[in-house]
């Protein structure tokens, strides 16, 4: 299932990341912070242990994350939110899933894959800013259930419809958190209006 999280700072970083005149460094910026608010409502439900700490005055209940995550950033543009989720969560481990888009077809290929092994408490968050076809996405679920993960969240910065009812019909028991779902996707399978190739533009690589 597709959340849309709804947020005015959401919203006016998105309109930043639209912007074609945005500067690669601004750019790089907001996607790690609009991450780390769309990070924050999808990891609402992760459990959680209670223990006793001291404070300078009392013991009282303390609490630490029971869930192990495992952060999965697909390669490369995934890379550029992965940061904003090691802030909020700096003990997770991290594995690493490379697709890219075979241009003629227009379908994902895997050029590398590592990953830690799930343990009985594991979630395995993947991350990639854009949810176009779906087809990238759907490689990265298969490539994590087929090495043992169980639960899997997901979290993108923009989304297609296209996108969205590929993952909801494959994997009803997937939830996808998102920042906005746009409105279709073009003949070249970009997300429009969109930001473009996120990647490029997080990297700095676009064609001058
Ligand atoms: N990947 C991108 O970087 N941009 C899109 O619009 C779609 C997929």
């Amino acid at each position: 299932m597709l959340h849309i999280v709804e947020h005015p700072c959401i919203k006016a970083k998105l309109t930043i990341l639209r912007d074609r005149g945005t500067p690669c460094p601004r750019f790089r910026r907001c996607v790690q912070e609009i991450t780390g608010f769309i990070a924050c409502e999808a990891l609402r439900k992760l459990e959680l242990e209670e223990f006793r700490v001291e404070t300078p005055l009392a013991e009282t209940a303390g609490w630490r994350l029971r869930d192990e995550l495992v952060l999965v950033p697909i390669l490369r543009a995934g890379m550029g939110m992965l940061d904003a989720l090691l802030e909020l969560a700096p003990e997770a481990k991290v594995g690493f899933i490379g697709l890219e888009r075979d241009h003629a077809g227009k379908l994902p290929r895997e050029y590398y894959c590592k990953l830690p092994e799930p343990g009985e408490h594991s979630l395995a968050v993947l991350i990639d800013p854009m949810l176009a076809t779906g087809n990238s996405l759907a490689g990265a679920i298969e490539l994590l259930k087929s090495n043992g993960f169980r639960r899997i969240l997901v979290i993108t910065i923009l989304s297609a419809p296209e996108g969205k009812a590929v993952i909801e019909s494959r994997y009803p028991e997937i939830e996808v958190y998102t920042g906005s779902l746009d409105e279709r996707l073009d003949e070249n399978k970009y997300i429009v209006p969109g930001l473009g190739d996120a990647g490029d533009r997080i990297f700095g690589t676009i064609a001058p």
